[in-house]
């Protein structure tokens, strides 16, 4: 192969790390503000496991960064899209899935971009961090079902609910 074909797959690569971590910063800004106001309205268990996650994406930002400097690019500091804000508890949990969702399927085309660009590091990398998005997302969809399921009975409950270290778990 060519050094000028190399390249040019390489930056093939660049460009699908710096487009997944755009989406990382996304995620991040968004699950802070979630946390900060359920914080606000007393929930606090769920403020607690949302910053976990923002965490966890902002652990996966820095993931493609580095990848992105062992490939001699440069990190990305735009945000996939704009942060929803003032999201009533019932909407933020189906909302956050949806987003899990949308990286999982995004996060498998990259992978594959990836192998398709002789790059089998950074397609472990994308295989590694869908396992955690997918944990994300069956969180989001456990909670959901509870505030469909029981509505205004399990709210009350998680009304007034300690703030932890949020833990994995
Ligand atoms: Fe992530
Ligand atoms: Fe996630």
């Amino acid at each position: 192969m060519s050094k000028q074909n190399r390249e040019q797959k390489k930056q093939k690569v660049i460009e699908v790390l710096n487009k997944a971590r755009s989406m990382e910063l996304q995620a991040i800004h968004q699950y802070m503000n979630q946390h900060y106001s359920l914080d606000d309205k007393d929930y606090g268990e769920f403020a607690t496991k949302i910053r976990t996650i923002a965490i966890d994406e902002m652990r996966h930002a820095e993931t493609f960064a580095e990848r992105v400097k062992e490939l001699d690019g440069e990190p990305t500091t735009e945000l996939a899209g704009g942060v929803e804000k003032n999201q009533d508890v019932e909407k933020i949990f189906p909302f956050d899935s949806e987003q899990e969702e949308e990286a999982i399927e995004t996060y498998n085309e990259f992978a594959q971009i990836c192998r398709e660009n002789n790059d089998t590091i950074s397609a472990k990398l994308f295989e590694t961090i869908i396992e955690e998005e997918q944990q994300h997302q069956n969180y989001f969809d456990d909670i959901d079902d509870h505030i469909k399921n029981l509505g205004n009975t399990y709210l009350a409950r998680m009304v007034g609910t300690a703030e932890g270290e949020g833990g994995e778990e």
